[in-house]
């Protein structure tokens, strides 16, 4: 695996590349690999002659600069994974690399409505930060394909959007989320949890399961208000918000019709650590 911190030689490396005919797939994260991390390679280096992995912990994607602080950085353990997992180019820039001007951003994205709901609702900024990061490493990477989670759904449908914006060919690919044997979703902030929260974490994907599987049978605010309950009831000291949503828009749904493709999302904090999950949902008909 060839390491490059500067754009200008990870550049000339991917145009070479380009000239002698390869196709370049891009994964772009923010360290602190896992499973997750490792299952978007496994499919881009599958799919695409050349993968590249970033790893940059984005400053202007955090609206809370205690969590920017607390993001975990496990560089060299990173490494290691991505030589293991046969990755060709590692970008591991600093902060003047991304932003030769400054962080401050010089453009606005209009998102719509993805920008206010959910996420978007308690972490202002947050959207607009993740878009000027990834439109960047895209102009600098200029993959063919742009592989993301699905445990970041909201972030997939804001960068879809971002893309189709600035007319970016490039193909966005969806990948699911992967999750340990007790159903939770695999997330670099897991690894800020205590053995104890870790266990109670679990409590998260259960009540998205639980919203699903009664969706049919119960009012959705019975449902939003017995699904917080049951995670504040396991250790979460906070629900910021557990919803269904239209899974193409992520717009509120007002009736539940068979055949209905939705998605249940939740963010919660637990340990003062902020979780996210999410499911797809078809309602049955
Ligand atoms: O999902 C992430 O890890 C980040 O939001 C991303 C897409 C790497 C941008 O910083």
């Amino acid at each position: 695996m060839i390491l490059f911190k500067q754009v200008a030689d990870l550049q000339a490396a991917l145009s070479t590349a380009r000239h002698e005919g390869k196709t370049i797939g891009f994964v772009p994260t923010m360290g602190a690999l896992h499973e997750g991390h490792l299952s978007l390679l496994e499919l881009a280096r599958h799919q695409y002659d050349i993968t590249v992995c970033s790893i940059f912990v984005n400053p202007t994607q955090f609206n809370d600069p205690k969590d920017f602080e607390k993001y975990p950085v496990t560089t060299d353990a990173d490494i290691r994974l991505l030589e293991q997992a046969g990755i060709n180019m590692l970008f591991l820039p600093g902060v003047s690399e991304i932003y030769p001007s400054g962080t401050t951003p010089g453009h606005h994205y209009d998102l719509g409505e993805l920008e206010g709901l959910l996420d978007g609702a308690y972490r202002p900024g947050h959207f607009q930060g993740v878009c000027q990061v990834v439109h960047r490493l895209l102009d600098i990477v200029q993959p063919n394909a742009l592989f993301l989670g699905q445990k970041d759904y909201q972030q997939c449908l804001v960068l879809k959007r971002m893309v189709q914006l600035e007319n970016i060919p490039v193909e966005i690919i969806m990948a699911p989320t992967r999750r340990e044997k007790d159903g939770l979703a695999l997330s670099s902030r897991n690894m800020r949890l205590s053995p104890e929260a870790r266990e109670k974490a679990t409590a998260l994907y259960k009540a998205l399961q639980y919203f699903g599987e009664n969706i049919t049978v119960k009012s959705i605010q019975e449902l939003r208000l017995e699904s917080s309950a049951f995670l504040l009831r396991n250790d979460f000291e906070k629900v910021d918000y557990i919803e269904v949503a239209d899974a193409g828009s992520l717009l509120p749904v007002e009736e539940i019709t068979p055949g209905l493709k939705l998605v249940l999302l939740t963010a919660a904090f637990i340990e003062g650590v902020r979780l996210i999950d999410n499911l797809e949902w078809t309602v049955a008909g």
